[in-house]
């Protein structure tokens, strides 16, 4: 599947100068974001760093004071709509209705997204069995696990049949099986549609497997950029210039994590961590 640039005029998702305040607190400060389609781009960041603002900036689910957030092209602030129909959304919160059946809870978002009323029976049994819970379909979502609940959010997600699936933290609190088995299903339609997705995790392992390049954020703004090589050996690189042995481990994206989350960053030095930049400098250094 050939990827777009992700900084091209089709990029998926382009964040540029993206603010968000909640009163005092600017929760996104500035954030410069681009996803290419048919990529997975991780969204990594301490508690509090801006992750689920952000992306409610991005699926018009809150407004856009300043900066600018493009879908497709799609202006966030001025073309709500637009934007609405080219994502599907997997939030932070359990959206499920305990109360309705997973068949129910999927046709109220069939309904939600407009998907067309002569289409709905047969979307919903397509997104059902896409995260593999047609058995289960017509059980109450109450009698669900913690995996199949989360299976049932993204099949809420998927059947609007989205360009863009936005997800936040959808495997916490699974377990390793009921992870990978959410990572599957995702998989499975992507290989099939090409869908872009952006997904936010605090399991490094999860975005060191299955996400093309990761961006981590902290204190409202991406700290750090690259694939998860490019982010390790970029660590890597800074510490044998600080003075680490050749020999010394090659550091994992936790240690990229704490790196960046661990940092107590000084706001107004410039601290993006371009991870060219800084191998460039690692190379002159050393
Ligand atoms: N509704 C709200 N009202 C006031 N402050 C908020 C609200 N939502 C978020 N914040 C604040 O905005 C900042 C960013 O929060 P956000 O939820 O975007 O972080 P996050 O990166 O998603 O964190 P987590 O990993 O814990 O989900 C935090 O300081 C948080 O306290
Ligand atoms: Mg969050």
């Amino acid at each position: 599947m050939t990827r777009q640039s992700p900084d091209g005029p089709d990029a998926a998702v382009s964040c540029t100068g993206l603010v968000y305040a909640f009163g005092d607190t600017r929760a996104v400060d500035g954030l410069d974001l681009s996803v290419g389609e048919g990529e997975v781009f991780g969204l990594l960041g301490p508690n509090g760093a801006g992750k689920t603002t952000a992306i409610r900036c991005i699926t018009t689910l809150l407004p856009v004071p300043a900066g600018m957030v493009r879908v497709f092209g799609n202006d966030a602030a001025h073309d709500r709509m637009a934007v609405r129909r080219l994502l599907g959304y997997v939030p932070q919160q359990l959206s499920a209705d305990a109360g309705l059946s997973g068949r129910q809870n999927v046709s109220l978002f069939a309904r939600v997204y407009d998907v067309a009323r002569k289409e709905r029976a047969e979307r919903v049994a397509q997104a059902l069995t896409a995260v593999g819970l047609t058995d289960a379909a017509d059980r109450l979502a109450s009698t669900y696990s913690g995996g199949m609940v989360r299976r049932l959010e993204l099949a809420q997600a998927l059947v609007s049949a989205p360009r863009l699936l936005i997800l936040d933290e959808p495997t916490i609190g699974l377990d390793p099986i009921a992870r990978t088995d959410v990572w599957d299903h995702i998989n499975v339609v992507r290989e099939v549609t090409g869908m872009t997705v952006l997904v936010t995790t605090h399991y490094m392992d999860e975005a060191d497997q299955y996400c093309d390049r990761v961006g981590l954020m902290h204190r409202g703004r991406i700290r750090a950029l690259g694939t998860p090589d490019e982010l390790r050996a970029g660590l890597g690189e800074r510490r044998r210039a600080e003075g680490a042995p050749a020999t010394a481990p090659l550091p994992t994206l936790e240690d990229v994590f704490r790196d960046i989350a661990g940092s107590g960053l000084d706001d107004k030095s410039g601290d993006f961590r371009d991870v060219r930049s800084t191998r460039r400098t690692a190379r002159r250094v050393g």
